[in-house]
Formats: structure tokens, sequence, C-alpha cells
């Protein structure tokens, strides 16, 4: 069975699902995204992803380009057309096709994409051990909170990573952890949950949010503010989060231990119910 994707409100044969070579997303990155789990046949955190696609258009002065019940309709045939129950959903919104010009033009339509394949979790492995990350420079621009797809410093990031047989790389401006390529920072300390503030500075990870609110239900101690690296190489335990993640432990940063070097209780706890939150309906 041929992929189907999404292109401009029309099912389109994946191979051949493309967008004008002058749409604004391709030019000048000027497009936002979301990548959202689905998980049997369900949208994981659907409301919290469409707040955040509202916020990132509004910031860059767009509006969004559907209604919450078009969008649903479009991705269940979309599901359907591709079969698939367990799955990972992309969507981006560009400016519009228009000859290259810096200047917004007035009148422009978006250009909408979805495409989606099925679940790629990271190996189990990986959960049950914990993975090793580095260190790298923040080297974006300032508002890493609007979801854009001028990805290429994340890019650069998680190939470091990659040629340091790590896992992901954690990016650090000014001493400070701000978040990893594709993924939020955790450390525990003491017992409490510490990650950094939904700032200018970070993407305000949906995983984040969730992982938040059912900490805060368990009756978790935790801490939103920035913390350092020298922190987190003294941290009893440290995670990852992000929606093809989910949450998985960080044993090693820059080669150095943290706590025993396998993923701590408060880590696998908060995995366990983040796992239950994304595969449980009512969750
Ligand atoms: N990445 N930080 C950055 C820079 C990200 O790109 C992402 C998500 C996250 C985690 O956000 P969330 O929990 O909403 O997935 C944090 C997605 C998955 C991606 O680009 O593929």
């Amino acid at each position: 069975m041929p992929r189907v994707s999404f292109v401009n409100g029309q099912f389109v044969r994946h191979r051949q699902a493309g967008v004008h070579v002058e749409d604004r997303g391709y030019q000048f990155a000027d497009a936002v995204y979301e990548v959202i789990a689905v998980a049997k046949g369900r949208m994981v955190d659907e409301e919290l992803h469409l707040e955040r696609l509202e916020r990132s258009l509004r910031e860059i002065r767009m509006e969004m380009p559907f209604t919450v019940g078009i969008f649903r309709l479009k991705v269940a045939e979309l599901l359907r057309l591709n079969r698939i129950v367990n799955g990972s959903l992309y969507l981006q919104v560009s400016r519009g096709v228009s000859p290259r010009n810096h200047q917004i033009p007035s009148a422009i339509c978006p250009s909408v994409v979805m495409t989606v394949r099925p679940m790629i979790s990271p190996p189990q492995e990986m959960f049950e051990k914990g993975v090793s990350i580095i260190t790298v420079r923040d080297i974006r621009w300032r508002r890493p909170d609007i979801k854009s797809v001028a990805l290429l410093p994340n890019v650069l990031a998680k190939d470091e990573a990659i040629r340091n047989n790590v896992f992901e790389a954690w990016q650090v401006d000014d001493g400070v952890v701000t978040e990893g390529t594709s993924t939020n920072a955790w450390i525990v300390s003491k017992g409490t949950l510490i990650t950094h503030p939904p700032t200018n500075g970070i993407l305000n990870g949906v995983t984040r949010r969730a992982l938040l609110k059912i900490a805060e239900k368990e009756g978790a101690s935790i801490e939103e503010r920035p913390f350092s690296v020298g922190e987190a190489m003294v941290a009893d335990e440290a995670f990852l989060t992000s929606t093809s993640s989910f949450l998985i432990p960080v044993i090693e940063i820059d080669g150095e231990k943290i706590g025993e070097g396998t993923p701590g209780p408060v880590s696998r706890q908060m995995m366990a119910l983040y796992n239950n939150h994304v595969w449980t309906e009512d969750a």
C-alpha cells in the first residue's frame, strides 16, 4: 500500500508529495511545525500541541489555517489511508508561496503539509539502561520557543552527538543547560525535579508540560529554574523528554557518570507514569 500525505487540502501519494520551490518555508524557514504522537489511534495531548501551534503562528504573525474540527477530520483520514494506529504525525504550516522577497507578502495563502509514519520508538535498551549525552554551545537564535523549522543548529548539534557515539546533545548558553536538540532536559537533585522554565530560550515541550502536570499530581517536588552543567554533573539523576523519545534516563554527561550511572528511581517512576499517560485512553 503506497504511503499517502496531506498537501494543501489534498491527499497525495507520498512519493509525489511536494510544495513549490518558492515556498517561504523552503527559502526562509518561514514556517512552523508540530510532531504529535499517535497512540491507539488517538493524538497524545492534542490540545497542548494545537495550543502551541497557534502560539508559534501568532508569534510569526500568522493565523491558524484550519479549525480544530477540520484538523481532526483530516488527521483521521490520513491515519486511515496509511493504516496507522500507533505512529507519529508531522504537521508543517508555512507562510506560503510567493516570489522570493524578505518582505512578508500581504496576500498569501499558507501551505499546510501533514505526514504520518509508524511510531519509531528508541530501542527498549535506552529506556532500561539510559543514554549518554554531550554538552554543546547553544548557538541558536533567541526565540527557540517558537517551533520554527529553522533547525540547522539543532541538526549540527545532533550530528556532533552522533559523531561522539551518544544519543543527544544538551545545549548550553552561558553555563546554563537550555535543552537538547529535540528534547527537553531535566535533572533530579535530592528528590526534586528540576527543568528550565518556559522562557523564550527553550521550546516549551508538550511532553515537558504533561510530565510536570503528572508529577505535580503525584505530589513530587518540582523546580522550574535554570540549572548549570556543573549542577547537572553532580545531580542524582537526569533525563530527557520529547514526543518521539517519551522519557529516557541520562546516565552520563560528557563522559562523567550521573549518580550511580544507572537510571534512578525518580526517572523510572516518571517514565512509568508518562507511559501510562500515553497508552491509557483517559490519562
Ligand atoms: N522535537 N526541544 C526541542 C528543541 C524540540 O525540537 C523538541 C521536540 C522538544 C520536545 O518537545 P515535545 O515534548 O513537544 O516533543 C524540546 C520534536 C519531537 C521534533 O523536532 O521531532
